[in-house]
């Protein structure tokens, strides 16, 4: 018999036959699915990653291949020879003749009936069952990750990742842009994410930083000459995980010279297409014909929906009701007349408002009950809210179930109505106080109704990909806790040219070339056109309260580099991950990240991060103290 692997070599995978290979000799590699064993003849349905075959031992045919089929048990490992017949026919329970066809299977037409078999590797029963819908725990799946990646919808998960990539090399390279690499282990800098931290063994006592993203390093490219790049690289960042985030990720990451923010969004949208149509064969022209994705300013953003990643699958706008309050004095409501007063005195600032006041409409048609609307109070408070106040509106135009209220001027809740669109029937939802506050609970507050009133379409249904490109957020933001200005993103992203002049007088003001791109309500890339200018850079590190001496410490290399006739340029990342999970409909980036971290933070595979000797924390010259005293 010859020799599976050294001579006999796999024709085809399980997932490839068809009615037209009846007839073919064929040898097939892979795990043993279900093995049914019906006296006679034993079924086999064989598995690898293309899918399943149905193979048939049988005893006429083959004793020693039988026998073989005997010991089979889940998850062995198995090759075998054989010919691929029609399933044919079969007798149902009322002993008629029906096709023996599988229309489930794409392989369902035929069969293997085997020849040769052998068995490579026998296999422990697994923790969980290799199948599609499983409700095992996810830490025990993460525990034996090499067969969770066994199932199918995982495995077709990781293909998918790999159409990513292959498209997206393809449609890079083919624009001009070369694939080039950084370097992980880079030199720390303070701002943006926090940095995991490695020490150095040959410099005791030092240390480098895992590159939060190849931020500098690309713009070195640019200074170089190198003119356009790109790199499918991970990020590392220790910060809290949340479903969209993971401390190890990786980005589709973009730079290039000579471009205004126009020229990286046509890139970009190209760049997605391509993505959309090679990995999961859909034609994004029939949703965008023009091949432009919409933009929204991010102050409108921030006003309509909360944050700049709105998900515009459902309607459901915010009100900004502060104006309106403050022209009213409060209207009768006293934390409102306070907060009124600050505004009219000169203490809050109306373009910088520190307080707000937002609204939001549920439809009479979502018919909540009392007890619903108690319970969004619960949600909002699980978000750091005080309360949820509500009000709902009756026929003659007056609220009931609304406490807080009772002494509103019918001026004001007149103004309201018409700025919130609110009809008999509604029930109003208000968040007011600090602004960071009301705009997180009101973006969340929208999210959870869309899901809750069933306004966001499920996966699959409506085939709805909403793109929108978030652009002109402000350069700088105000930190209350240093009193003093910040970058909002990084202090290397170009002011709108018409702000330069007011950089220092009146920092809030200045918009900036930043640009994100949100996909349903999730951020899946951003980037900016960057300051090449020295003058300009000098100005923004003066807003920011760095003085020379700082930057030259902080940022020497880049601004030394950008005095070398460093061209215009700008680029862009996609979290890639999130481009996986979307596309995939997934729920979370630990289904399409192949070895994921947990929400902790740990590998519950190789259970990383572990200690080390006292002999490895010597040599770096490290010592840990005991946590528990
Ligand atoms: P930014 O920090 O916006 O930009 O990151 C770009 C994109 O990366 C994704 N992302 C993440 N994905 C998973 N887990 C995380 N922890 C995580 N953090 C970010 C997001 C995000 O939009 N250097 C700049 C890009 C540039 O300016 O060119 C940067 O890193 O989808």
């Amino acid at each position: 018999m010859a020799k599976f692997i050294d001579e006999l070599k796999r024709s085809h995978r399980c997932g490839d036959l068809r009615i037209e290979d009846v007839g073919k000799e064929v040898v097939l590699f892979g795990w043993v699915h279900k093995r049914r064993d019906h006296g006679d003849l034993i079924f086999v349905d064989l598995r690898d990653r293309s899918g399943l075959t149905q193979v048939v031992f049988d005893p006429t045919r083959s004793p020693e291949a039988h026998k073989a089929a005997e010991q089979l048990r889940g998850e062995w490992c198995v090759g075998v020879r054989g010919v691929v017949r029609d399933r044919g026919v079969q007798k149902n329970k009322a002993g008629e003749l029906v096709s023996a066809h599988n229309p489930k299977l794409a392989t369902g037409a035929i069969e293997v009936v085997v020849d040769d078999a052998a068995i490579f590797n026998k296999s422990e029963t697994p923790p969980f069952p290799i199948e599609d819908n499983l409700d095992t725990r996810e830490e025990i799946r993460l525990e034996h990750r090499y067969l969770d990646l066994r199932r199918a919808p995982l495995q077709r998960t990781l293909m998918t990742r790999h159409r990513i990539n292959q498209a997206t090399r393809r449609y890079l390279s083919d624009q001009g842009c070369l694939e080039l690499e950084t370097p992980f282990m880079v030199k720390y800098t303070p701002g943006g994410a926090r940095n995991f931290l490695v020490p150095s063994r040959v410099q005791r006592g030092k240390f480098f930083a895992l590159a939060e993203s190849p931020q500098l390093f690309k713009q070195l490219f640019m200074v170089a000459g190198f003119d356009r790049y790109f790199q499918i690289v991970k990020c590392f960042r220790d910060e809290d995980l949340r479903l969209d985030r993971q401390p190890e990720f990786t980005q589709i990451d973009i730079e290039m010279s000579f471009v205004n923010q126009d020229d990286i969004f046509r890139l970009v949208e190209g760049l997605i297409f391509a993505i959309w149509k090679d990995a999961l064969g859909v034609d994004l022209r029939e949703l965008y014909p023009s091949g432009r994705f919409p933009q929204m300013p991010f102050a409108e953003s921030m006003r309509d929906y909360g944050n700049d990643k709105p998900d515009l699958r459902f309607a459901m706008k915010h009100a900004d009701l502060t104006e309106l309050v403050i022209a009213h004095d409060g209207g009768g409501i006293a934390p409102w007349a306070e907060m009124a007063a600050k505004f009219k005195d000169g203490t809050y600032r109306r373009d910088l408002p520190p307080e707000i006041v937002k609204a939001l409409v549920i439809p009479a048609s979502a018919n909540l009950s009392r007890a619903d609307s108690d319970k969004l109070e619960d949600f909002v408070k699980g978000m750091g809210a005080k309360g949820l106040a509500r009000a709902k509106v009756g026929d003659d135009g007056t609220w009931t179930q609304a406490p807080l209220f009772k002494n509103i001027s019918p001026e004001l809740r007149a103004a309201i109505h018409e700025a919130t669109g609110a009809r008999p029937g509604d029930l109003l939802c208000f968040q007011f106080g600090k602004e960071s506050v009301v705009q997180t609970v009101m973006a969340n507050l929208r999210l959870h109704l869309g899901k809750k009133l069933g306004l966001i379409p499920e996966f699959g249904h409506g085939n709805q990909w909403n793109f929108l490109w978030v652009i002109n957020p402000p350069l700088f933001e105000y930190d209350e806790d240093r009193k003093g200005w910040a970058a909002a993103h990084h202090a290397f992203t170009r002011p709108h040219d018409e702000h330069v002049a007011i950089i220092e007088s009146d920092p809030g003001k200045v918009l900036c070339y930043r640009y994100d791109l949100v996909l349903n309500g999730f951020e899946i890339g951003g980037g900016s056109i960057r300051l090449h200018d020295p003058e300009v850079q000098q100005k923004v590190f003066r807003a920011l309260g760095i003085s020379d001496e700082d930057a030259q410490a902080k940022f020497g290399f880049l601004l030394q580099a950008l005095r070398f006739g460093a061209p215009p340029h700008g680029g862009l990342a996609l979290g890639m991950d999130r481009v996986a999970m979307l596309l995939s409909g997934a729920e979370s980036l630990r289904d399409v990240i192949p070895f994921p971290k947990t929400q902790k933070g740990t590998d519950l595979m190789t259970d990383a991060p572990t200690v080390v000797s006292p002999e490895q924390l010597a040599e770096l010259a490290i010592r840990t103290v005991d946590l528990e005293k």
